[in-house]
């Protein structure tokens, strides 16, 4: 009950509903396939590397004082990625694609094969940023572009946003007492900056913030996904 009355107060009227259908739907899907909630993707087909199967909070670690607000691990679903991606309008050789929550790091692969001229995956945890760094050194020579793609291990809130235009990419990695202070760290870096900025946010459930932020402009909502792009470029240049 008090989720729910967080969940209002933060979204409003307006986006509380679509937001809690999303919400009943993802947790829907986990709930129907326990522990094996299953997206392939093509990333799956390299030998040696593994992102498909989901792992539980508990199997993260995650504890009140540690990672509290984190998301599972949960691969995004190769498609959707696609769709969402290439529905932007860029020239994702130009861009930087930031993933904060990156888990194996499914979406870096598929960025990297986009094109885009550098790939970072922030994690929290610290079994998952292993798998991720495994699989990209097992991709190295059957993969595209593994060479632009790097993994951190730590915490989305001290990742400071690159100093070129980036595409930031969310896919449920954390809920507002996460998110926050992330978007926070992102506008102020905006306000300094002149580079491009889109952010594609899927499974949006604290999608408000980002609508009520000054420093941005809601485009679109594909594939689950709600897209934002950084106003005021033009005077930022
Ligand atoms: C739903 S998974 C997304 C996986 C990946 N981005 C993808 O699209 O396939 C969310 C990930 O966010 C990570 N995470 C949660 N809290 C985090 C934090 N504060 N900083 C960095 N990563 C975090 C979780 O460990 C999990 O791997």
């Amino acid at each position: 009950m008090e989720r729910i009355k967080n969940a209002w107060s933060r979204h409003g009227w307006k986006m509380f509903g679509p937001v809690a259908l999303l919400n009943i739907k993802h947790r829907f899907k986990i709930l129907l396939s326990p522990g094996k909630f299953d997206a392939k993707s093509s990333v799956d087909n390299i030998p040696g590397v593994e992102t498909n199967k989901s792992v539980y909070l508990s199997a993260l670690g995650y504890t009140h004082e540690y990672g509290a607000g984190g998301n599972a691990y949960e691969p995004i679903d190769e498609e959707k990625f696609i769709t969402v991606i290439r529905s932007l309008p860029i020239d994702p050789s130009t861009f930087c694609f930031v993933d904060l929550g990156s888990g194996k790091g499914r979406a870096l692969f598929l960025a990297a094969k986009i094109g885009f001229n550098k790939v970072i995956g922030v994690e929290f945890s610290e079994n998952l940023h292993l798998l991720a760094k495994k699989n990209i050194e097992a991709a190295a020579n059957s993969w595209p572009n593994t060479d632009r793609m790097e993994v951190i291990h730590g915490d989305a809130r001290d990742y400071a946003p690159p100093d070129a235009a980036t595409v930031l990419y969310l896919y449920n990695p954390f809920d507002a007492q996460i998110m926050s202070p992330v978007l926070k760290t992102w506008e102020k870096s905006m306000s300094t900056r002149v580079h491009d900025v889109w952010i594609v946010y899927g499974n949006p459930t604290e999608a408000a913030l980002f609508k009520h932020s000054p420093s941005l402009e809601h485009i679109s909502s594909i594939a689950g996904f709600a897209v934002f792009r950084r106003k005021n470029l033009r005077r930022a240049e």
